[in-house]
């Protein structure tokens, strides 16, 4: 853990999800999603954000998609492989600059 929070805040910040099957397909991660990027990239100012799934979770992957996240690569992290997505604040800046958030 970095010491100090300014290189905390030049590291990609991961977000990520998980729900009880009980509320799956409502949309609630997408929705959750959303809040957690407008708060990364808002609040935290934020440069890029990043997030990690199972190469077969399509059902993430679909998350990701909605949120705007881009395909980055497959990575080997913690002794597996991953796919990761991210997202730049630009991006999500430009997705956003018409919608009027509340
Ligand atoms: C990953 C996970 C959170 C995704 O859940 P999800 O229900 O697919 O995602 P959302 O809550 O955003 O729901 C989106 C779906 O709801 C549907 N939906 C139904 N009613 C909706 C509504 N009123 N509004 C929005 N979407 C709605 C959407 O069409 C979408 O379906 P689609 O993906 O088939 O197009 C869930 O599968 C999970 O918790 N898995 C176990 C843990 C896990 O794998 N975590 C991720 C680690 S990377």
């Amino acid at each position: 853990m970095p010491a100090d929070l300014d290189s905390l805040r030049n590291n990609p910040l991961e977000i990520g999800w998980r729900l009880h099957p009980e509320f799956w397909h409502q949309g609630l991660a997408s929705e959750a999603a959303e809040r957690m990027a407008a708060f990364a990239f808002t609040n935290l100012d934020a440069k890029e954000l990043l997030a990690v799934r199972h190469p077969a979770n399509a059902d993430s992957a679909r998350v990701m998609d909605r949120l705007g996240m881009r395909f980055r690569a497959t990575e080997f992290w913690c002794g597996t492989n991953v796919a990761t997505h991210a997202i730049s604040r630009e991006s999500w800046l430009e997705a956003h600059s018409g919608r009027n958030e509340s």
